[in-house]
């Protein structure tokens, strides 16, 4: 008896604790199509659902309606983790809908274990959980009948119609296109066992340009070519490597990316991925923007708008994340958003 009681009580411990754990959001404004929108294109947006990132996720989607000519033709596939408890998912959906009750939105279920013998330890214990390496399995998480899709991370505002990033021109046979950055020390993200494995190192000789660094957190992905090109078991067979046989690269999700894609990633403008603003990896400084156009906003790094906010010590471009903010606080007014809408 005593047992039982001691076991109903560790569960209704349990239950409250994963209840009460993610906090209150509130009703973002509804956004509906302008005039032109008929007859334009479903726009298929994939973003993870998670506890930690779910502020930056519910940001990120209101920043992507509040500036889309056409938001009622975006489609959100929101992927969450199976190993998630059903009361956490069930709770992740709750806070969705609380923010965009009309949107359509699909909950897709990443199977966690499909890379959780995969995963070696990174530079950044955040960038060690299964649910970043979803992207890696988007073509089979999505409906066939989805050909393209836009991969947006959790840390980030788009402050431009996200019409023109999905109308990126893929080109004969690109199946991913991101913004590049050829200046940056593409030697540097891997490791000397890689770089001294003439077998490993070959790979980026036969490439159509010369390999350049790109971010993973913003990708216009040809799910088609996508599937029949089999990238997914390309991406694997890399971070098997990296946990079997050498210790190949320090970071998380990313190296794969690059082994697999760069040099043959179809460009697009730097605007589209203003990144690093979360510092790096270990500090989390604060960052200023790179020159040029901004479309997007990219909290990538250490550092999260969010947190440093709540911590009383902001960076200045921070203040622009806070108008997207859909926290409910007690007591406070809701005047930030009224800027937004
Ligand atoms: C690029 O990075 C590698 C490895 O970290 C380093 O040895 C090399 O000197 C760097 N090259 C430049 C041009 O900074």
């Amino acid at each position: 008896m005593r047992v039982l009681a001691v076991a109903l009580l560790a569960a209704a411990v349990l239950a409250a604790e994963a209840a009460a754990e993610l906090p209150e959001f509130r009703e973002a404004p509804a956004f509906r199509n302008g005039a032109g929108c008929a007859g334009a294109p479903t726009i298929h947006i994939a973003m993870t659902l998670d506890a930690t990132y779910l502020r930056g996720s519910l940001s990120g989607v209101l920043s992507v309606l509040r500036h889309a000519a056409c938001p009622e033709s975006i489609a959100f596939h929101f992927v969450a983790s199976s190993a998630s408890p059903a009361r956490r998912l069930a709770a992740l959906r709750r806070a969705l809908a609380a923010a965009f009750p009309t949107l359509p939105a699909t909950v897709h279920r990443f199977d966690a274990r499909l890379v959780r013998g995969k995963i070696s330890t990174s530079v950044r214990r955040a960038l060690d959980q299964p649910l970043n390496y979803a992207r890696i399995y988007l073509a089979d998480l999505l409906p066939r009948s989805v050909s393209r899709v836009l991969y947006l991370d959790s840390d980030l505002l788009v402050v431009d119609d996200v019409a023109r990033l999905w109308a990126t021109d893929l080109g004969p046979d690109a199946a991913l296109a991101a913004p590049e950055y050829c200046h940056a020390n593409f030697t540097s993200y891997f490791t000397d066992a890689f770089w001294s494995h003439p077998e490993y190192s070959s790979i980026f000789t036969n490439r159509g340009r010369a390999p350049c660094y790109f971010n993973t957190g913003v990708m216009v992905i040809d799910l088609d070519r996508w599937r029949a090109g089999g990238y997914t078991v390309k991406l694997e067979y890399w971070m098997e490597v990296q946990k079997q046989e050498a210790r190949i690269y320090e970071l998380g999700s990313l190296p794969p990316f690059l082994l697999v894609f760069a040099g043959e990633v179809k460009a697009v403008e730097h605007r589209w991925n203003q990144h690093g603003l979360g510092g790096d990896n270990v500090a989390g400084q604060c960052r200023e923007l790179h020159p040029g156009p901004v479309s997007l906003l990219h909290w990538s790094g250490k550092g999260k708008p969010w947190l440093r906010l709540d911590a009383g010590r902001p960076c200045p471009l921070d203040a622009l994340w806070a108008p997207y903010d859909l926290l409910r606080r007690r007591g406070a007014r809701d005047d930030l958003l009224a800027a937004v809408a």
